[in-house]
């Protein structure tokens, strides 16, 4: 009776006085769960058409409301109080990582996380995953003869190289065991695939024995005491464990988190590097002028050869722009009033989700980015070679051209040592191989549609290369 109360009760929603513009769907309690799930961003972009900046659709009973006023999202996502980013990120824990775990503070997280991702502790860090990445590449850890070819995909090249680096940097284990190295990552990859379907439960059968395998097979490598402990209270990792061991989580949970933090470092970098590369590869005149801009910093360290590199920096912020598409969601604690940038007023319902979107508004938003479709390796850089901050919507300057890293008050934490590991990463790709298209006018692949909402997007296909070790 309970069931048929609250189901009329959704059935029953209309809109309120100052309410966003509310879209059901046709079919009752499940509303535009299918389309919604299918491809994010054609949905949202179809809803935006027909209802503006702002709307609430529902999705298999919930509602969410949807807001792709960009000029405006610092200011709403400020209140962190009465937006709460914690419950939702727990259905995705339990759903996700089979993981439960009441204590998780998104706020505490990313305070841990800013004292060891930045400053010093990000300096040695750098200089770690730097030297991990010259051991990977090595012509035994690749297996391969100098000079000799190698056909692969680029996207299991990149994500392979770049997944091992940060695994020895930041997880600091298996140094010294490549098959080790190769196996984890091959699960790691099967339980990733199926991420967004774990996330909305639409795994098949087949889908679900897999996951649970792999992520069987994870939980065993990330068992605490499997892994590097020696700086343990220095180390970010090290400092996670023991405040979980100091809350009294037991050592199945602290596995099962291991796996949830091992997919936030490692999920969205690798992906990030393939298609930069894979613009790269498949624009030539972009190549040319990062190749010149690599040659001119060669004999420079670390940390001065990625200071001063703004086509670098353009490139990266364009394949950013045009990939990065995490749907930032909050749930609303109590009805609050918002408003968006023209001052038009909002009134949120408790209860509902809001979900922002950035990847269709600004990076994808034509009235911001002309033609946004297309990668233009220079969209950022201005005449004169500096980098190029100043982008109009209706002549209004928009605050942020691109949103990959997150709102200001949830920026990732993580965003230094990702740019520094992708910048290695393709640097040492362009410098150390010779790395050429199999068929020189191959087109970049596709996006798996599913993806949309969880990070950096990945490819539905793989771009086939050949590369070799450089004498
Ligand atoms: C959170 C993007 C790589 C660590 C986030 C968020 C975004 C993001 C958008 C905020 C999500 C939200 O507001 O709901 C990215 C992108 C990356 C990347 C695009 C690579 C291209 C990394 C790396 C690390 C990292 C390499 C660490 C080594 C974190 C952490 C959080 C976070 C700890 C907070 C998670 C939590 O709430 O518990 N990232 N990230 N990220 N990121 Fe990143």
């Amino acid at each position: 009776l309970l069931g048929l109360a609250v189901l009329l009760l959704y059935v029953r929603r209309t809109r309120r006085r100052n309410e966003p513009p509310l879209d059901k769907g046709m079919i009752p309690w499940l509303g535009h769960a299918l389309e919604f799930g299918k491809d994010a961003a054609k949905f949202l972009t179809r809803m935006k058409q027909k209802h503006g900046d702002i709307f609430t659709v529902r999705a298999a009973g919930q509602y969410i409301t949807v807001l792709l006023d960009s000029n405006c999202y610092d200011a709403v996502l400020s209140d962190v109080v009465l937006l709460d980013q914690t419950s939702y990120a727990q259905v995705l824990m339990k759903r996700i990582f089979s993981l439960n775990l009441p204590s998780h503070n998104p706020e505490s997280e990313k305070r841990r996380a800013e004292i060891h991702f930045q400053g010093t502790a990000l300096t040695q860090l750098c200089s770690s995953m730097q030297n991990n990445l010259q051991h990977l590449v090595t012509p035994s850890e690749m297996g391969l003869k100098v000079s000799e070819w190698k056909k692969d995909g680029l996207f299991n090249f990149c994500y392979g190289l770049l997944f091992k680096t940060g695994y020895l940097t930041v997880f600091g284990a298996e140094k010294n065991n490549s098959a080790a190295l190769a196996e984890i990552y091959e699960a790691f990859r099967q339980f990733d695939k199926i991420l967004p379907k774990l996330a909305r439960t639409t795994v098949n059968k087949e889908e679900k024995q897999i996951a649970s395998s792999a992520r069987e097979k994870l939980w065993k490598w990330l068992t605490p005491t499997h892994l590097d402990r020696k700086s343990e209270h220095q180390s970010w990792l090290g400092n996670y464990v023991q405040q979980l061991q100091d809350e009294g989580v037991d050592a199945e949970t602290q596995r099962r988190a291991m796996l949830l933090q091992l997919w936030v470092t490692h999920g969205n970098t690798g992906p990030a590097a393939f298609w930069l590369l894979g613009y790269l590869l498949t624009h030539p005149e972009a190549l040319r002028a990062v190749r010149e801009e690599i040659q001119g910093g060669k004999h420079l360290r670390l940390e001065e050869r990625q200071k001063n590199t703004p086509v670098f920096d353009s490139v990266l912020s364009e394949t950013l722009r045009l990939t990065a598409a995490a749907l930032i969601t909050r749930e609303v604690k109590q009805d609050k009033k918002i408003h968006l940038s023209n001052g038009q007023e909002y009134q949120l319902r408790r209860g509902d989700r809001l979900c922002v979107f950035p990847f269709i508004s600004p990076q994808m938003d034509p009235q911001i980015h002309q033609q946004p479709e297309m990668f233009q390796f220079d969209r950022f850089l201005n005449a004169d070679g500096t980098e190029k901050k100043d982008f109009f919507k209706d002549g209004v300057r928009v605050k942020c051209p691109s949103v990959p890293w997150g709102t200001k008050d949830n920026l990732c934490p993580g965003r230094q040592f990702a740019i520094s590991a992708i910048k290695e990463l393709v640097s040492t790709i362009l410098t150390r191989f010779d790395l050429e298209l199999c068929d020189k006018n191959a087109k970049l692949p596709l996006v798996y549609p599913s993806r949309y909402g969880f990070g950096i997007l990945q490819p539905a296909g793989d771009l086939e290369i050949r590369y070799r070790i450089r004498s």
